[in-house]
């Protein structure tokens, strides 16, 4: 427990220290990778090229500090980053790391600001915060661990297929390189990918959605090509163009908080944008074969055609299932956006829906649901990229 003196410390310095979060942030960063640059074989480059994450684990500290007396006010949060480390492979040893760097960029940036007093203060309060991370974390890998053909950290696996889905989507199946069976997952859980890529000095970690139903010997992730030019498309372009039927990737166990949850009967609706079909199609083709008679509705927006995937698949589960809709908008066609119309038409608002796609999209489906009257419980989203950060102040 923290003493009064502490935590109104703590609390009164919050406001500066975000005031200064990108300046803190980046110092953070490059001192930490230039002390141990092995790290970077567990961070993203691209979002630090971008500082997108930079800013979501301070904040994330601040924002936690604000709630020290009080971490199960935040335990949502965090068992979603959770489920983002424990996918990474972070272990309880990097915590003190971080800690350390974070520390030091407070003191580097605020300089003689930062008294003695306020950077044991934050010391203290990282310690705590560290200690929740690293006590869910700890759990959930034992659950992995224990998990019936499961592990933890990555292992090693075969690409047993690779099937093109559409101009910019294919699919990977993925079977484990020792011949074992795969542990089952939740239809809208990920997984990370590690791939050592030809000339990189670091790894490169990517998450994808498994998007099918689990099976027993495999899975499946389906990753749409980015752009050359896009740091952040490295993985995925080299997917597409260098791995192939018999190569090996690293894999880690299935993580995830955005589920589907398959034992409810009553109305489901899935709206996804792009390649956020991905998640939808795992929670599809569960409800299509465990809960076929499940009143179910599938609305997709794409730009056209030819980046349209899995079509074929929808229209055949839809087809064996006794009470299910699907409607697909182009968006290079006319009134080819789904509006809230669509969603009136398509939507039964007293049930569930799951949403899944690049941000604005995600934003205006949120909000013409809202509209509709649908409440904060039924609405279901997952964000691509850091999760945005929690509200600090
Ligand atoms: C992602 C917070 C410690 C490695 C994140 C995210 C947050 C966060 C908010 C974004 C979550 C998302 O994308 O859904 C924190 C906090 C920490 C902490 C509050 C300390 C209390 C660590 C440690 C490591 C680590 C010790 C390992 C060295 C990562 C990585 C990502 C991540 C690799 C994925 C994003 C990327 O690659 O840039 N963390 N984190 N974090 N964290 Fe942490």
């Amino acid at each position: 427990m923290l003493s009064q003196e502490t935590r109104s410390i703590i609390k009164s310095t919050v406001p500066v220290l975000a005031e200064h979060g990108t300046a803190i942030t980046t110092v953070f960063y490059k001192n930490m990778f230039e002390a141990h640059p092995e790290l970077l074989n567990i961070f993203n480059h691209a979002n630090q090229k971008k500082g997108r994450q930079q800013a979501a684990l301070a904040n994330t500290v601040y924002a936690a500090a604000v709630h020290i007396d009080n971490l199960e006010a935040i335990l949502p949060a965090v068992v979603q980053i959770a489920n983002k480390h424990v996918s990474l492979g972070v272990k309880a040893e990097h915590y003190p790391i971080v800690g350390e760097f974070l520390l030091g960029a407070i003191k580097e940036v605020l300089g003689d600001a930062a008294t003695d007093e306020i950077i044991n203060a934050w010391a203290e309060a990282y310690g705590v915060i560290a200690d929740a991370f690293i006590g869910v974390e700890n759990s959930m890998y034992e659950q992995a661990e224990n998990q019936e053909n499961g592990w933890k950290f990555f292992k090693d696996f075969v690409v047993a297929r690779k099937v093109k889905e559409s101009d910019n989507i294919t699919s990977f199946y993925l079977k484990p390189a020792d011949g074992s069976n795969v542990p089952t997952y939740q239809p809208g859980q990920y997984i990370s990918v590690r791939l050592s890529i030809p000339g990189e000095k670091y790894l490169f970690n990517r998450q994808y959605s498994l998007s099918q139903a689990a099976k027993a010997d495999e899975f499946r992730i389906s990753v749409k090509r980015e752009a050359d030019n896009d740091p952040n498309g490295r993985v995925s372009v080299y997917l597409h163009e260098e791995v192939n039927e018999g190569d090996k990737i690293e894999v880690s166990a299935p993580a995830g908080e955005f589920v589907l949850d398959a034992a409810k009967t009553s109305p489901v609706a899935f709206i996804s944008g792009g390649v956020g079909i991905t998640p939808m199609m795992s929670m599809f083709e569960t409800v299509a074969t465990l809960t076929p008679e499940r009143p179910t509705a599938f609305l997709h927006a794409a730009r056209n055609e030819s980046f349209h995937a899995f079509d074929q698949d929808i229209q055949k589960y839809t087809a064996s299932m006794e009470n299910a809709a699907y409607k697909t908008l182009y968006s290079d066609q006319p009134n080819g956006y789904i509006t809230r119309e669509v969603l009136q038409e398509m939507v039964d608002v007293t049930g569930d829906v799951y949403v899944c796609g690049p941000v604005p999209f995600m934003e205006a489906m949120i909000q013409e649901l809202r509209a509709l009257g649908m409440t904060e419980e039924q609405i279901h989203f997952e964000f691509f990229g850091p999760a945005v950060a929690l509200q600090t102040v």
